[in-house]
């Protein structure tokens, strides 16, 4: 299969594009889409046949669930159960954080069909912020599930070349948005009796979410957020964490690259370096991650090392990743 990835610049180039990825989605294919979070691997999400392409495309397993992202708010009750003792809290979050990174995750109602749940009595719900996603999902006229548009367990694409890298071939079309914004995916929560537990950390930090009601660490024993597993976001070369760089010591024969945060100079030590935020800014950092992990892991090195950042904020998110990038 040829691979489109089609350009949105112009109003014509866009309204091309959003036309034939509606057409391509009515007719059950699957599209890359930008989000202001990654791209995703859209499909309609209410149609079984249509949501295992998606599974197919990205060789993810089954028991991994999908998000599904709905054309307006409207669409939320009638995919997902709001109980009485957490209405009000999810009414407020989503008030004050849809259309965005938020994904909530919640009982769901029979017209989401299990596979898009992977059978779980729960389904995640998220509204894209994303004009381009908006104006698709809205045409379309009902909810899209969509991962990540990358190959299960690897790197998430922010890009439209990056989506290339790892399904040009097996899908028609990518919807070409440019870079994303924040360059890491949304922050999966679920409600629980009047408390928050985040199941996977992303833009909408911690700190944010406290402001709405008590935020608890994950309280389940399994992994309850397939996103959650111990190895995800793996790059092919091997990553460690260092919290101070001066003290990485390069095996003879060896290259090394160093993904930093601080400012630090570039040492002769790393054949490769790319900085996260030239001014220490994290949202800047979060939007660059992925992006200088493909780079590096493109750099035929032995190592990455990722020097760590600030665990808290919208650091927290980018040291999860770092951490799971780390596991082997
Ligand atoms: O920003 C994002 O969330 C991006 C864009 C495309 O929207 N999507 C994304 O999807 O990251 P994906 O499939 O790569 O990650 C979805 C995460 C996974 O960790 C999955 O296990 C979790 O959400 N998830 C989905 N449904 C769930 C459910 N019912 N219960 C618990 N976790 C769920
Ligand atoms: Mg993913």
């Amino acid at each position: 299969m040829k691979t489109e990835i089609a350009p949105t610049e112009t109003p014509n180039e866009r309204a091309e594009a959003v036309a034939r990825a509606v057409e391509l989605l009515r007719a059950g294919e699957v599209v890359a889409l930008p989000t202001e979070t990654v791209y995703g691997l859209a499909a309609d999400a209410l149609a079984a046949k249509a949501v295992v392409k998606i599974f197919e495309t990205k060789e993810r397993p089954r028991f991994d669930p999908l998000i599904v992202h709905l054309p307006e708010r409207e669409w939320l009750e009638r995919v997902a159960i709001l109980e009485a003792k957490s209405r009000s809290l999810v009414e407020r979050l989503v008030d004050s954080f849809w259309p965005g990174p938020l994904t909530c995750v919640l009982p769901r109602t029979e017209l989401i069909p299990p596979i898009v749940t992977a059978g779980l009595t729960t389904v995640a719900v998220r509204m894209s912020a994303h004009p381009l996603f908006a104006e698709v999902v809205r045409a379309f006229g009902q909810p899209l599930g969509a991962p990540s548009a990358n190959r299960f367990g690897r790197i998430s694409p922010t890009s439209a070349e990056h989506v290339a890298e790892e399904l040009s071939g097996r899908i028609a079309m990518i919807v070409d948005g440019g870079p994303t914004e924040h360059g890491i995916e949304s922050t999966v929560i679920a409600p629980r009796g009047g408390a928050i537990e985040i199941l996977r950390a992303g833009p909408i930090t911690r700190e944010e979410l406290a402001k709405f009601a008590e935020v608890r660490a994950s309280t389940s024993d399994r992994t309850e957020s397939p996103g959650q597993l111990p190895a995800h976001y793996r790059p092919q070369t091997p990553l460690i964490i260092a919290e101070d760089m001066t003290t990485i010591d390069v095996p003879d024969g060896k290259r090394y690259g160093a993904l930093l945060w601080s400012d630090a100079p570039f040492s002769e030590t790393f054949v490769e370096s790319r900085r996260l935020s030239t001014t220490g800014d994290l949202r800047e950092a979060a939007a660059n991650l992925f992006r200088q992990l493909r780079e590096l892991d493109r750099s035929h090195l032995d190592c990455i090392v990722a020097e760590a950042v600030p665990d808290e904020g919208l650091g927290a998110a980018i040291m999860d990743r770092l951490r799971r990038a780390a596991r082997r």
